[in-house]
């Protein structure tokens, strides 16, 4: 073993972050590149199922919160990309493999809001979801990484929080408020549950990533997490989760599930769900038509630099 990489397997080993001028494995870096990008790629991709109900939230109250959480949401996406950058990724390239879908996305931004239960349900059980991801992530191996997840996780838990806020007044409303609500419900449990990604011995490249202490829970293990956080909280909204076989397993100490549909997620990350199309073409045309904001920032450097000069 070469010394860069005794140094470095010291660092991982003694829980010290990798930073962006230290000597890493080109593997790693590549991994991390690939990981925090698509990771990007989510955050701003979430931004549209959100926005298509920025017109139609029920209040002023409610459109401003919405509003705020789909700016941070865009900041994740910054913080993230900035990320990338330290490991010498390119911005715009990573922005055209997400065009093209030579990069992915979360899966559950493929589904559609058809309703206002529905927004409320995402903030709660998709942000919830990503929470119990991004907490593990706060002490990944790769120094901005991690401390970027740390800003995240606080903004996250505000989303998560106006999320149940929101469907605990759906809740407590008509019967067709209650009856919308167990819909928005039925429909977004099991894609919360495929947001963690496949099962353990389903995970070919888990097991480095572990190693690299890049991923430092494994997927169903967060999965898990987020079930016996959830179970409660849908009872006491005195709603149900469409799942017969949930139920407590007195002996593991968590909530047993029933099987999920692996072949409606592998039909969604391939293109194959609802709104993928969609998504990429709305991505599409923003960046067509950022296109003179890109000019102008370039004519506008180039003046500052013959200034300078
Ligand atoms: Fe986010
Ligand atoms: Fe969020």
């Amino acid at each position: 073993m070469s010394s860069e990489n005794a140094c470095f397997e010291h660092k991982l080993e003694n829980e010290i972050a990798i930073e962006p001028k230290d000597w890493m494995p080109e593997h790693y870096r590549k991994t991390l590149i690939r990981q925090i990008g698509q990771h990007a790629h989510s955050e701003i991709v979430g931004m549209l199922p959100e926005a298509n109900w920025l017109t139609r939230a029920p209040s002023l109250r409610r459109k401003a919160v919405l509003l705020a959480k789909i700016q941070d949401e865009a900041g994740h996406g910054m913080y993230l990309y900035s990320a990338a950058e330290t490991l010498g990724g390119d911005r715009a390239d990573l922005y055209q493999k997400l065009l093209k879908g030579q990069m992915k996305y979360s899966s559950i931004f493929n589904y559609p809001t058809l309703n206002w239960a529905d927004i409320g349900v995402v903030g709660w059980l998709v942000d919830g979801a990503a929470i119990v991801n991004q907490v593990a992530l706060c002490r990944t191996s790769y120094g901005p990484y991690a401390r970027a997840m740390v800003r995240i996780c606080k903004e996250e838990s505000f989303h998560q929080r106006q999320g149940y806020e929101a469907v605990t007044a759906l809740a407590n409303g008509s019967e067709e408020q209650r009856a919308m609500l167990q819909d928005a419900i039925n429909r977004w449990w099991w894609p919360s549950l495929m947001m963690f990604g496949p099962n353990d011995s389903e995970s070919p490249n888990s097991a480095q990533s572990m190693a690299w202490k890049i991923k430092r829970l494994s997927n169903d293990e967060l999965r898990q997490k987020f079930i016996d956080n959830t179970v409660h909280q849908v009872e006491a909204l005195g709603m149900t989760i469409p799942d017969p076989d949930l139920k407590w397993n007195e002996a593991r100490g968590h909530y047993d599930h029933g099987e999920i549909d692996w072949e409606e997620f592998m039909q969604v990350i391939h293109g194959n769900g609802i709104c993928n199309h969609e998504r990429i073409q709305a991505k599409q045309r923003a960046w067509d038509e950022g296109a003179w904001v890109r000019e102008a920032a370039i004519a506008h450097s180039n003046k500052q630099q013959k200034h300078v000069a």
